[in-house]
């Protein structure tokens, strides 16, 4: 019998004990009794238990409420969270006048509980809510109560639980994370309702907004959108003379949901299914771009787009070449500035989350509300919400409108001030707009007629001079033959910069060794620093690319037309004798392998950053694929080619370069410069064919790799000789999947998310091309937690040997069946 089965057989065997000879009831204690260590109270419907326990290595022990009939352990409130004991000889005692104390071996108090009462006696009991209270004996009611741990939240809240404050008392309850999913101790995030006139919920990493939804509008909390009714639970939010708060209740009592504040700031609806016998994430709160706090800063307006950021009308960049760049931390300007006078006016602006710092201006009717802010020259914007549900009251904003959100159906209105002339210029371009629409209609109406004109009188025409009429058509079009280049340039203003070679060479100093960073299939790379100090990294393209000088530059041309926050930003090119060189943004945590696969530094992406890699690898690679106009396939996909941004945001680089070399290069020459073993899909290492798919392959082959932290070519296991696309499909048979995390995590990661990305990248590595998922299909099933996702079949290259044969091609292993080699090693499972 092992170790857990003996002592959760000892502890009902001490359970049984005192049941019979003490009188302790089993969800409660009476004073003088203690709890010590192995005994617990149970909740009556044994859904929750107090008792002590040891998370994780670290061999602490603590006093906590724990789900009872959950087999991985699951907290769901500490005691003494800052002050763990060292060994199992603890207890709990409750005073007579209803004081809790935990007191450790040495009889030092490491957690107590004061807030006392005189006169009856006291009882602690375990509610089936998981709430432990201290009340009067023979009063159950809730509100008098005289301490209850649903007020004093750890990092997790239960249903019924109340995350507020209290008015009177000014208290607040609000979740703090765990130092780590181990370490119970006060963690760096804290999630609150702050602001009591205009409600709203924050999470803090230390004092800093990391998020922030509201103000409560009198509905729901302002850009909250995954904070509203579901099918799961129905999230509350209450406000009384005596408190205000948020809460949430399960839609189906007989499921158990829990809401956690992670060690890593997620903020996450969990609820329990029986048949996986696990937690499974419901809702992550906290999941996008948008949501965190201000990242388009001052008056910049967030969309779920690419790009991200724009300046809301009537504003302009401060810095636009950062702009471009995906730099918005100067945020917006004012086109024309105000000058405070009664001519400024406002202008409505409709779906939107609403700003932070709001201002309550109360008993004011809409029209003293504008005219109010408009007297105050700070005064930024209005608009009128029911932040308590009272009534509605005027809201005001002073200076820039930090964390805006573009939230087309669900949004708000808002009034922002504006000067006349912005006023003037918003209702010409609306009247331009207008006419534009009427002039296109009274066209089309025009050309409709004139059409049924020409028909009618085609109809009615005597026949017989049908050949003069139409001999001239042919030649309108043979004017077409200028280059397809010249007009694509013209037309469109391009100011793409043409680097000299002198700047590159002196910004690089001389091409110096030391300013090298890497060496692709195309030639070295370089970083250097140009005369703005703009750091950038410079891309010498080896001599042979079989390319003129005009259409090089027009393919650079294009490509650098290609914008998407996950695709290196291409800056600029250089072309000066046999030079060509392309100037990319230089991103400071350079390449994803520098840090998947190292020891120390993959300590440094944690599942949320490895999450958020795919997703972006995958949005960057969509865009390549479909999005962009030029249809890409990247050809060479690799870690060593995805760069990482300072915010671990990852960008792939080299995409257009597959393209600026391709056209007339020669099959071997392909062979030999493009593609990377252990990335290269069976169709195009075998015949050199390659289509999107054998971009869908390599992306599988890095989210295996971003998983395990190893790498797929040089894989090395002891009971095997698989590759790690073969390793990661024996697990998958053997239903072993979750053994492929790397073990630097820790278990701290979503399993849902890891099995399902496991999932998308065996579909993504299969064999047959048709198997395979477009990059459209993949970040659908990435992005959907509730999507049902194909089975995969077998995939191709399982093993080394077999990518290995590929490669040097006739060497006669005996792996060959007739014509076709087999990619799969035949060995049953
Ligand atoms: C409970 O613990 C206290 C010390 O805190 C001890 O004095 C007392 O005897 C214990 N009571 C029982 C019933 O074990
Ligand atoms: C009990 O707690 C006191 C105060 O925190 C501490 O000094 C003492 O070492 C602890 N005793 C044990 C056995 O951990
Ligand atoms: C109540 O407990 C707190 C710490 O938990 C302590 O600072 C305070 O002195 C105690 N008050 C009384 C009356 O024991
Ligand atoms: C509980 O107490 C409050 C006030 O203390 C009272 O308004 C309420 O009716 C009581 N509830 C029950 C069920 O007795
Ligand atoms: C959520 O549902 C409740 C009824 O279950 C309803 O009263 C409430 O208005 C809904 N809230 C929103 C924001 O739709
Ligand atoms: C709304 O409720 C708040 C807090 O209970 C109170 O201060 C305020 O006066 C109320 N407003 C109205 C219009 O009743
Ligand atoms: C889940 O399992 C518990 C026992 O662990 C059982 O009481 C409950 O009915 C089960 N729920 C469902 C929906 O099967
Ligand atoms: C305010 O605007 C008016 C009209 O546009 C202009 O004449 C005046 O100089 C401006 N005042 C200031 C202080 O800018």
């Amino acid at each position: 019998m092992d170790f857990p089965r003996l002592f959760s057989l000892s502890v009902l065997l001490i359970l049984t004990f005192l049941a019979s000879y003490s009188s302790i009831a089993i969800d409660t204690l009476t004073p003088n009794q203690n709890l010590t260590d192995g005994q617990i109270l149970l909740s009556s419907n044994q859904i929750f238990q107090l008792g002590f326990f040891t998370p994780g290595k670290y061999g602490k022990r603590y006093l906590a409420i724990l789900y009872h009939n959950v087999p991985t352990t699951t907290v769901a409130w500490v005691a003494n969270r800052d002050n763990p004991l060292s060994d199992s000889l603890a207890h709990l005692t409750m005073r007579s006048d209803g004081a809790l104390l935990l007191y450790n071996s040495s009889m030092a108090v490491v957690w107590s509980m004061n807030e006392t009462m005189t006169g009856q006696s006291p009882i602690l009991q375990l509610l089936g809510t998981g709430n432990l209270v201290v009340r009067k004996q023979d009063n159950t009611n809730a509100s008098d109560y005289i301490w209850q741990s649903f007020d004093h939240m750890s990092d997790t809240m239960l249903p019924g639980m109340k995350l507020g404050l209290k008015l009177k008392t000014r208290t607040s309850n609000y979740m703090r994370s765990w130092k780590s999913p181990d370490d119970p101790s006060d963690g760096e995030f804290t999630f609150s309702l702050e602001t009591p006139e205009t409600p709203q919920l924050l999470l803090r990493s230390g004092s800093n907004k990391d998020y922030r939804w509201g103000p409560f509008d009198g509905d729901r909390f302002s850009g909250g959108n995954r904070l509203r009714n579901n099918t799961v639970f129905k999230p509350i939010f209450v406000s009384t003379a005596d408190e205000i708060y948020y809460t949430f209740e399960a839609l189906d009592n007989s499921i158990l949901m829990r809401s956690v504040v992670t060690p890593l700031g997620g903020i996450q609806y969990l609820t329990w299914r029986n048949g996986s016998k696990d937690w499974s994430l419901t809702v992550e709160v906290n999941r996008l771009y948008c949501d965190r706090y201000g990242m388009c800063r001052g008056n910049g307006n967030c969309y779920a787009d690419d790009p991200p950021c724009r300046c809301l009308e009537g504003f302009a960049p401060r810095s636009p070449q950062d702009w471009r760049l995906y730099d918005y931390s100067d945020g917006c300007k004012r086109k024309f500035d105000l000058n405070c006078s009664n001519r400024d006016g406002f202008v409505k602006y409709d779906g939107l989350k609403l700003p932070d710092n709001v201002v309550v201006w109360p008993n004011l009717t809409p029209e003293e509300c504008a005219a109010e802010c408009l007297r105050k020259c700070d005064c930024m914007a209005y608009t009128r919400i029911n932040p308590l549900g009272n009534g509605s009251q005027c809201v005001v904003w002073f200076g820039d409108l930090i964390d805006l959100r573009d939230f087309p159906e669900e949004g708000e209105e808002l009034y922002i001030r504006m000067a006349r002339a912005e006023i003037d210029s918003i209702a010409k371009n609306k009247w331009r707009k207008h006419m534009r629409l009427v002039v296109a209609i009274t066209m089309l109406s025009a050309f409709a007629l004139l059409l049924l004109a020409i028909l009618a009188w085609y109809k009615l025409r005597p026949k017989g001079r049908r050949e003069e009429d139409t001999i001239s058509m042919p030649k309108a079009h043979e004017s077409k033959s200028f280059p397809h280049y010249e007009e694509e340039s013209q037309d469109e203003d391009l100011d793409l910069p043409i680097f000299d070679l002198a700047t590159i060479s002196a910004a690089t100093d001389q091409f110096a060794l030391g300013n090298k960073i890497g060496q692709g299939g195309f030639g070295p790379v370089y970083k250097g620093e140009l005369p703005n100090r703009l750091e950038v990294a410079v891309k010498r393209l080896s001599q042979n690319s079989g390319q003129g000088l005009r259409e090089f530059k027009n393919e650079v041309i294009l490509i650098a037309k290609l914008q998407h926050r996950n695709l290196v930003r291409l800056l600029g090119c250089c072309i000066q004798g046999d030079e060509k060189m392309l100037v990319y943004e230089y991103l400071a945590n350079k390449s994803l392998d520098n840090f998947i696969f190292d020891r120390i530094k993959r300590k440094l992406l944690p599942w949320s950053i490895r999450f958020n890699i795919v997703l972006g690898i995958a949005r960057g690679l969509l865009y390549l694929h479909q999005d962009s106009r030029l249809r890409i396939i990247h050809r060479d996909l690799k870690t060593s080619n995805i760069l990482l941004d300072r915010e671990m945001n990852p960008k792939i680089s080299d995409f257009g370069i597959a393209r600026i070399f391709g056209g007339e290069i020669t099959e071997e020459k392909t062979r030999r410069i493009i593609g990377t073993y252990g990335y290269m899909s069976p169709e195009y290492a075998m015949s050199g064919h390659f289509s999107v798919k054998s971009d869908v392959f390599s992306f599988g082959v890095i989210v295996l790799e971003i998983i395990s932290g190893r790498k797929n070519w040089g894989f090395y296991d002891p009971d095997h000789d698989h590759n790690l696309i073969g390793h990661t499909w024996k697990l998958w048979n053997e239903k072993r999947s979750i053994e492929l995390v790397d073990d630097i995590l820790d278990g701290s990661f979503s399993k849902d998310e890891v099995l399902r990305c496991i999932q998308v990248a065996l579909l993504c590595v299969q064999q047959r091309t048709e198997e395979r998922p477009t990059m459209s299909t993949v970040v659908f099933m990435l992005s959907n937690e509730n999507v049902e996702l194909p089975q995969p079949k077998e995939p191709g290259f399982v093993s080394e040997r077999s990518a290995m044969q590929i490669d040097s091609s006739s060497s006669g292993q005996d792996f060959h069946t007739g014509k076709h080699i087999t990619f799969t090693t035949a060995e049953g499972r």
